[in-house]
């Protein structure tokens, strides 16, 4: 199985969720290989934001070895499940999908924990307070996709 992780920059939010899924599948010994995009190409190369790097450091989980690069149209065909943070990614994703299958792999990661429709909300512009709630959802997300993957669920 092969899941991305998508969001605006491809430095702060999708870098933890990938992160975070990377170190849970390695944990379980699962087959499963994770990687992660942006829908901009603002942050192209670059290294995860040192503000969300850091939190994720002294929780426990390194991402500074990721790097950021920009959604494309193939990743449609490369992966099976496509995780997005917001509503803005979900429709700037959904956007470049050619087929029902491919929207079908699309999915809001928020919407793991429970049914709804929330978003992991985007830390760039804010404080501190934005990384630590960034990695609280995320860490939990990103267990449950492992529970699930372990029952089949996905
Ligand atoms: P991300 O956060 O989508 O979680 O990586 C952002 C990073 C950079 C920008 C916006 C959001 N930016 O406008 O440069």
């Amino acid at each position: 199985m092969k899941i991305l992780m998508v969001c605006l920059g491809n430095i702060c939010r999708s870098p933890l969720a990938d992160g975070l899924l990377r170190q849970k599948v390695t944990e379980n010994k699962l087959k499963v290989e994770v990687d992660s995009a942006g829908t901009s190409a603002y942050h192209v190369g670059d290294a995860p934001d040192h503000r969300m790097t850091a939190t994720a450091k002294s929780r426990g989980t390194d991402i500074s070895f990721l790097r950021a690069r920009q959604f494309k149209s193939n990743d449609f065909q490369e992966f099976d499940l496509i995780y997005v943070m917001d509503h803005s990614n979900l429709k700037n994703v959904l956007s470049l999908a050619q087929n029902e299958v491919d929207k079908e792999k699309v999915k809001l990661i928020l919407g793991e924990i429970s049914n709804s429709d929330a978003e992991v909300p985007d830390p760039y512009f804010g404080g501190q307070l934005g990384f630590e709630q960034v990695y609280d959802m995320l860490d939990e997300a990103t267990e449950i996709i492992i529970e699930k993957i372990k029952n089949n669920q996905l």
